[in-house]
């Protein structure tokens, strides 16, 4: 199912909504660049490389929506600087509008209409890009599994989380391909739980057999050895290779390290930011408490008490047995000592 796309009849960007999945599959229409900032910021899409995707395509609505004033092209900016600062952990956002960006620096355009028409071109490569990177990524991870493995991940780093495919799931995806018998725990990922709704909605639908656990379960079910491999995917991974992921990651790594399981990042090259030098410099999302305090709308924290709500943390590169990319499986630590990659 194409999860994200452009309606260029009506100039809408079409996103199946997250929010609510699995039980219902329902499309969120974004027509102008606050649309597109709500879907992010409300998670109707999310996952980074599917954030970057959404983002190029809201680059289109920015440029189309400043078309009838003067100063268009200021305005574009403060539209552009909008839709990338919607999110700050997942590198794919920034990047994405930076890419989309750079295309049109050499050339001029009269119109933001003309604009538009060129980066809709450019965000439906964007968009085609990631779904490719994905496969290349699944090419490269699948000899990391083997024939009656069972893979633990996290959140959903699935084809809802990217353009179509994948990261963590395209490498689970693409080992079944193979032949490879492959069952999959999904840990639910409190509170949005991804893991629960998203994860065991899509591999469900593929056919891959996928069990979930409660976040806390997980510890047990590794030390009764009924987990082969941990396979996660990344929203920012810094210059030395540490990686920021949904909340709940680190301690995953912590104890697949505890537990002799290796433990692997599948990520595109676009969720990398070289300009940090280590996951002390990723910023963390800190998301609305209200997230934690309330499960299908009934109160289960007491009014008075405060929460936690940190969208992300940091798995220092140390946990991690390799990084999945669509270039090839890196080693790690990233940097050598003179800085260099
Ligand atoms: O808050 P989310 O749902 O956007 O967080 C998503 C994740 O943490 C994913 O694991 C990550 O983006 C990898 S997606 C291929």
């Amino acid at each position: 199912m194409e999860h994200i796309y452009f309606d260029s009849r009506k100039k809408n960007l079409v996103l199946l909504d997250q929010r609510f999945l699995p039980a219902q599959e329902k499309w969120f229409r974004c027509a102008d660049t606050s649309d597109v900032v709500y879907a992010l910021q409300k998670m109707v899409i999310r996952g980074a490389p599917a954030i970057g995707v959404a983002a190029a395509y809201g680059c289109v609505l920015a440029a189309l929506e400043v078309k009838g004033g003067d100063a268009w092209l200021k305005s574009l900016e403060e539209k552009t600087r909008e839709i990338s600062q919607a999110r700050p952990t997942a590198a794919n956002l920034g990047w994405a509008v930076q890419r989309m960006l750079a295309a049109c620096k050499s050339r001029i355009f009269s119109t933001a209409t003309d604009l538009a028409g060129f980066w809709l071109e450019q965000a439906l490569e964007i968009h085609r890009e990631d779904v490719r990177s994905n496969r290349l990524m699944g090419s490269h991870g699948l000899d990391l599994l083997e024939d009656g493995d069972t893979v633990m991940t996290h959140c959903n780093a699935g084809a809802l989380a990217t353009g179509g495919y994948g990261t963590a799931l395209g490498v689970i995806r693409a080992a079944v391909e193979e032949g490879k018998r492959i069952r999959v725990i999904a840990s639910e990922t409190r509170p949005f739980l991804q893991g629960a709704r998203l994860t065991a909605y899509e591999l469900a639908r593929d056919n891959i057999p996928v069990r979930v656990a409660c976040d806390n379960a997980c510890a047990y079910l590794m030390h009764r050895q009924m987990v082969n491999k941990v396979v996660v995917g990344a929203d920012c991974i810094a210059a030395n290779g540490d990686t920021a992921n949904k909340i709940g990651t680190y301690a995953l790594a912590v104890l697949a390290e505890r537990h002799g399981i290796p433990f692997y990042v599948a990520a595109p090259l676009s969720t990398f930011d070289l300009s940090l030098p280590s996951g002390e410099d990723i910023p963390i999302e800190e998301r609305d408490p209200q997230e934690v305090r309330y499960i299908m709308g009934q109160p289960i924290v007491p009014e008075d008490v405060d929460v936690y709500n940190y969208a992300f943390d940091v798995t220092p590169h140390h946990l991690i047995s390799g990084i999945i990319t669509d270039k090839g499986i890196l080693s790690l630590p990233l940097q050598d000592n003179t800085g260099a990659l």
